[in-house]
């Protein structure tokens, strides 16, 4: 599946879109799904392979440890030079040790949090402090997760991390309303990189409970951030939209 299946075309034409942990998986497919709808992209990411998809779209790549505060305000200032303005943020980097909370190290769980958390917390508020400053609308994004809502073993700091997620979209969305729009994804399984690894049983399992009967490609998570950063999802605020093939639905 490609984001050429779903054309849309030119509906971000000139937006100035930033995904962190662009250079891979959903962000990646994102990336991609902005550009083909006309966007320019700025794809933050540790890994420095993001400067190889940013060439490919025609976007730019800012090298970014969005756990370190001066380079979050640094991808927000790179974006505004090359670019002249933010438009679309959309936090979704993301490392994780998954491990319950008796085995899990304090370092680990400061690991985690610190880009999805603390990292969200200042990408939010670097996007926000420039839509404010230019007087313009905005939208704020954040990759959530179906643990924002579940409880399931062994991930304790992860669903921690992914609940406050929820948390931040709700008080962005109600403090700069109307301007200012925010809104979570909760995707369910996605093929990427980190899912690739599971074992062929163990993943058997896991479809098993997903009465989709499947995993969904990164790139239906994008077309799915394209529509709700598009004029057609402007009454869409301080919510999660849950792709997940059903998998919540079971209860
Ligand atoms: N894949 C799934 O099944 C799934 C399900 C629910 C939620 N999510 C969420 O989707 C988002 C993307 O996940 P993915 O599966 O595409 O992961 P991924 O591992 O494929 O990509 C994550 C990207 O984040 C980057 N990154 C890691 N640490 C960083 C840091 N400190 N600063 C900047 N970039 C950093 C990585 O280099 C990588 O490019 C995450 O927020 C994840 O929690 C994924």
């Amino acid at each position: 599946m490609t984001a050429r299946m779903f054309p849309v075309a030119d509906r971000h034409k000139d937006k100035v879109y930033v995904i962190t942990g662009g250079a891979e998986g959903i962000g990646r497919a994102c990336a991609e799904r902005f550009a083909a709808e006309g966007a320019r992209v700025m794809i933050a990411d540790i890994n420095p392979e993001g400067a190889a998809s940013a060439e490919t779209i025609g976007g730019a790549f800012h090298r970014t440890d969005m756990a370190d505060p001066d380079q979050v305000r640094a991808l927000a200032d790179a974006t505004i030079a090359r670019f002249g303005r933010i438009d679309i943020w959309h936090n979704n980097a993301f490392s994780a040790v998954f491990k319950p909370i008796h085995e899990q190290a304090l370092d680990e769980f400061d690991a985690i949090t610190g880009v999805g958390i603390r990292g969200y917390w200042m990408g939010a508020k670097a996007a926000v402090e420039h839509m404010r400053e230019r007087g313009g609308k905005g939208v704020i994004i954040n990759t959530a997760s179906v643990q924002s809502f579940v409880g399931e073993k062994g991930f304790s700091a992860y669903q921690m991390t992914k609940g406050a997620v929820l948390a931040l979209t709700r008080s962005l969305a109600v403090d700069h309303a109307p301007d200012i729009r925010a809104v979570a994804i909760a995707p369910g399984l996605i093929k990427t990189r980190a899912v690739e690894t599971i074992a062929d049983d163990v993943m058997a399992e896991v479809i098993a409970d997903i009465p989709a009967a499947r995993g969904a490609e990164p790139e239906e998570v994008a077309a799915l951030a394209a529509f709700i950063a598009s004029a057609e999802a402007d009454y869409m605020s301080g919510t999660a939209v849950i792709l997940d093939g059903a998998y919540l639905a079971i209860g």
